[in-house]
């Protein structure tokens, strides 16, 4: 196991009882998703993904991935929600984050996951010289965000090169058989990759929606599809408190709730697990936060946010519990130097490594926070590679697909997300959007 979840300093708020009288409840909703009777049971493509994906499939994602690297030295990944945060996640979470964003292969730059002018015309002008692909996203094929952003970027990449070679720079990641999308990539003739139907965006870092950008970054994603697979196997065998971590993991952030802990804060210690928070709020705030009920779902970066929101932690509105994500074996460390004339009073530290120092933050803000009257789990990512990031992946979609149960709600739906998507259509005077 390449992950351990540690809930020593929940202890003092969710007693070994409570867990174990959640254990029968835990089997049954456990029985109910291995069974597909459960709600949303129409949405449980990624529930055995890491071990069915096709061999061809993914030598298709690294051929494309392969033929991406040679041609273009940036990829826009154009895509928004689901289709877009898993890959920027992967590709933060392993690549040197100095070094610009695609490390030893091309750039990989986001599009379509806002509509902000400015936003656009600065990536315009980044690219303007580059050797461009395009990689749209969208199972719909019809989010408005992505589309706006692939109609200007194919316009501005036509421009540069010419229509047919811009249509060997284009590949699509859309619905088999339907969408806006996928009839615009059947009419150019781009190479396309499937979302499955059974799969929802937040579901589907696994499939071409994640694995095609992470590819292009040189990332390996037979590995990461291995990290996937033993953590598919690690859940799939036993649904015991004890044997299952997922399941502990959303067993005691469900008592935690019961208990009005209803924000639930993921703080990191290491900004290449920014975007790894981002994908988590998504993927429990779009599954659990329904029919008025579900945890909020924060993050903060520390050392940094102990400087701005570490006060709110210790002395504010005790609503929240706090899930640490650490990294036990950086890739690589700084260690302090030792000055003779010690004018800054730092050769306490001489000779020791920033992650000594780091870990003793995490340490001392645990400890404090509990305290305060926090009460705090962590996760611990052995490492940051791709089997790692794989299993981590996994552990957290089996462990919110348990959470959604355990609250009585459909985890794989988002009907909310429609609301705010009438109001702009009418604003827009969208053909076929009525006034309310
Ligand atoms: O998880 C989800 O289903 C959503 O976040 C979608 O991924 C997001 O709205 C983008 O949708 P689409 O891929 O259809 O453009």
């Amino acid at each position: 196991n390449r992950l351990s979840l540690n809930i020593d300093n929940v202890k003092p708020f969710v007693s070994a009882d409570a867990l174990q009288g959640l254990q029968a409840e835990v089997t049954r909703l456990h029985n109910l998703l291995e069974s597909g009777q459960g709600l949303g049971n129409d949405y449980l493509g990624w529930l055995h993904l890491p071990s069915k994906i096709e061999a061809a499939e993914i030598q298709a994602v690294e051929a494309a991935a392969q033929s991406i690297r040679s041609q273009c030295d940036a990829l826009i990944s154009i895509g928004i929600g689901g289709s877009y945060l898993g890959a920027r996640a992967a590709i933060t979470f392993c690549n040197p984050l100095l070094r610009g964003a695609g490390g030893n292969g091309p750039d990989i730059y986001y599009a379509g996951h806002n509509l902000s002018g400015d936003y656009l015309a600065d990536l315009l002008d980044v690219i303007r010289n580059k050797r461009v692909c395009l990689n749209v996203i969208s199972k719909s094929g019809t989010t408005t965000e992505p589309a706006v952003a692939f109609r200007i970027l194919k316009e501005a990449l036509e421009q540069q090169v010419g229509v047919e070679e811009a249509r060997r720079r284009i590949v699509a990641t859309t619905d088999e058989k339907q969408g806006a999308l996928k009839q615009l990539a059947d009419a150019e003739g781009y190479q396309t990759f499937v979302i499955p139907d059974d799969i929802g965006g937040r579901y589907s870092v696994l499939t071409p929606v994640g694995l095609l950008p992470i590819a292009v970054a040189g990332i390996d994603i037979r590995k990461l599809l291995q990290g996937g697979q033993e953590a598919e196997h690690a859940a799939t065998q036993s649904a015991r408190l004890d044997e299952n971590p997922a399941y502990l993991y959303a067993a005691v952030r469900h008592l935690l709730y019961k208990q009005d802990k209803t924000t639930e804060v993921m703080a990191c210690f290491h900004p290449a697990l920014q975007y790894v928070a981002e994908w988590w709020k998504q993927l429990t705030g779009e599954s659990e936060g329904k029919e008025q009920r579900g945890l909020f779902p924060a993050s903060v970066e520390y050392t940094t946010d102990l400087h701005s929101m570490g006060q709110w932690m210790q002395e504010g509105q005790r609503t929240i519990f706090e899930t640490f994500l650490l990294v036990a074996q950086s890739n690589r460390d700084v260690s302090i130097p030792q000055f003779a004339d010690d004018l800054d009073g730092l050769n306490y530290l001489a000779g020791k490594g920033l992650d000594y120092v780091n870990d003793k933050a995490y340490r001392g803000t645990a400890a404090a926070h509990l305290e305060g009257g926090v009460p705090n789990l962590s996760l611990t990512l052995q490492d940051r590679t791709p089997e790692t990031l794989g299993q981590m992946f996994y552990f957290f979609e089996r462990a919110v697909a348990l959470s959604g149960y355990l609250l009585g709600v459909n985890p794989f739906d988002q009907p909310g997300v429609e609301f705010y998507k009438k109001n702009m259509f009418q604003l827009l005077n969208k053909p076929g959007t009525e006034k309310r």
